[in-house]
């Protein structure tokens, strides 16, 4: 098989990785951000089309001030540090999620990312900050009835039209770290059928290598559809 169009990542295990070594949960969250900058690095050299991080779930605010205030800075970070990246490698960053739901100072920083990388056609990074896939479903259906269009005649595709990035393609794999076997409300949508390919490895250890392994073991994947294989 091809390699992956869109490749999606549960970033998982950046507490953990610090609880293994004594240190407090933000510094797993320091180095989750690099981990996560060597994969945006890595996919973008795999000659990945599409790329989503999902960095922080709708149900993340149920965390410490203290914790989610040091995501929400270090993705302000993130996104004020990487723009020269991007403009190197043609990276075009957007974003997924309720963005009226977080910090004024976050918001802006996303959409001035989102304009300044807009002409870039390198990869798509696409970062999931207040995501929530049952929150993308009813966002959609809300624009759809605020559009004046009768809820009654609601078809798939116009959920599709009303998600966050309707022209990106589904996620052909989902990637999870830290070896939990579940969604974790990540793309309930589009995801229907991605691949899911599961690591035990924390998410601040990964690397190209580990990407690697699992776009490897996707291509080795039979993708049926709900079809029959080979069929005559
Ligand atoms: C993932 O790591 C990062 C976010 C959810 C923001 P966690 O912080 O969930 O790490 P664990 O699961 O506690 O190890
Ligand atoms: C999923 O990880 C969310 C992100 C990676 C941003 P969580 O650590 O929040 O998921 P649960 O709580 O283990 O399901
Ligand atoms: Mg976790």
């Amino acid at each position: 098989m091809q390699k992956p169009v869109h490749v999606g990542i549960i970033m998982d295990g950046n507490g953990r990785w610090a609880k293994q070594r004594g240190l407090i949960r933000t510094k797993g969250h320091l180095e989750g951000l690099a981990a996560a900058k060597r994969i945006v690095k890595a996919a973008s050299e795999i000659g990945i089309r599409y790329l989503t991080l999902y960095a922080f779930s709708t149900e993340n605010w149920k965390r410490t001030a203290e914790e989610v205030g040091f995501i929400m800075g270090l993705i302000k970070q993130y996104l004020r540090a990487e723009f020269d990246f991007s403009k190197k490698n043609k990276i075009r960053v957007r974003h997924a999620g309720n963005i009226a739901g977080l910090p004024l100072d976050i918001q802006k920083e996303i959409t001035d990312t989102i304009r300044d990388t807009a002409d870039f056609d390198g990869m798509q990074v696409v970062l999931a900050i207040n995501y929530g896939g049952r929150d993308e479903i009813t966002r959609a259906v809300r624009k759809f009835t605020a559009d004046g269009k009768d809820a009654g005649e609601l078809r798939e595709e116009d959920i599709c039209a009303y998600m966050d990035n309707p022209d990106i393609p589904d996620p052909d794999l989902i990637i999870r770290s830290a070896g939990e076997y579940r969604t974790s409300n990540f793309l309930l949508w589009q995801g229907a059928y991605s691949e899911i390919y599961i690591s035990k490895k924390l998410w601040p250890d990964w690397d190209k290598e580990d990407l690697q392994v699992a776009i490897d073991d996707y291509m080795g994947r039979d993708r049926r559809f709900g079809s029959v294989a080979n069929q005559e």
